[in-house]
């Protein structure tokens, strides 16, 4: 049941408005789940290949993950992989992937590819070979890697994957998947870059409370000149689409 109680354009952005949390959750999990099943179908009649999923970290994914582990998914035709993880051991509190995988992902049948830490790896050595990993999974066009679906979310300071402000990847051309080092939290990140994002089929952005009110609103009615990181994910061909609740929808002067 789509229980988008409003659904606008703002700018380049397809904004999705649900009553609360609970409705954004089942919102995105039903947009989710359809997307998987149009494409799996698509991918199943062409060249069998899987669909490439890049699962969002943070907490606010949690409860549409919780929503998806209930849904009937065709999963054993997607690959999964983390849009951004922080470089630390696969069972440590803060990594993506362990939550990604207890949440849904441990007992969904999809293929889901881990950030390949290890004690004595570098992140950037470990960066490398998971975007190694990531090119020999997914589709390609003559211009590089095509994901089918990005899941990302958004920080109080208007980060999303791990883009931070002022760092360094917001730049990067050149690369897929790369190692950052941050400020907030675990040091060393992995996250894939805007050329990798840009060339996503679909980019679903979810954004929950109020607390992401003011910043939701300074990316999507941007008033500088300095675009904040999650708005630059508007900056290339993939649609995205903001998959809002009330609360975070608060600072946008919806009519
Ligand atoms: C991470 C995420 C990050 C997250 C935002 C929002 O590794 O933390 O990938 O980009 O989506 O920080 O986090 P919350 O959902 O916890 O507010």
């Amino acid at each position: 049941m789509d229980r988008t109680q409003q659904h606008i354009t703002i700018g380049p952005a397809d904004v999705r408005v649900f009553e609360d949390g609970a409705a954004l959750a089942a919102g995105a999990a039903a947009m989710i789940t359809s997307f998987i099943r149009q494409e799996v179908t698509k991918a199943r009649e062409a060249d069998g290949r899987l669909v490439s999923v890049a699962m969002a970290g943070g907490s606010t994914p949690v409860a549409t993950y919780g929503r998806l582990a209930t849904m009937d998914i065709p999963w054993s035709g997607v690959c999964a992989w983390v849009g951004d993880e922080r470089y630390v051991p696969p069972d440590h509190e803060d990594s993506n992937g362990a939550m990604i995988g207890r949440s849904l992902l441990d007992r969904a049948g999809a293929r889901f590819l881990r950030v390949p830490w290890a004690a004595d790896r570098p992140a950037h050595e470990a960066a490398a070979l998971y975007e190694a990993d990531l090119l020999a999974s997914m589709g390609e066009d003559a211009r590089g890697p095509r994901p089918d679906l990005i899941l990302a979310g958004m920080g109080g300071d208007g980060h999303t994957l791990s883009l931070f402000p002022g760092s360094e990847a917001l730049d990067i051309t050149d690369r897929w998947y790369v190692a950052t080092e941050v400020a907030a939290g675990q040091p060393w990140r992995l996250t894939a870059t805007y050329p990798l994002a840009h060339r996503a089929t679909a980019v679903y952005v979810l954004v929950s409370g109020e607390s992401k009110a003011p910043t939701l609103a300074k990316v999507l009615r941007p008033t500088g000149d300095q675009p904040l990181p999650a708005r630059r994910l508007m900056e290339g061909a993939a649609p995205v689409s903001w998959l809002v609740d009330r609360a975070a929808a608060a600072g946008l002067d919806l009519p």
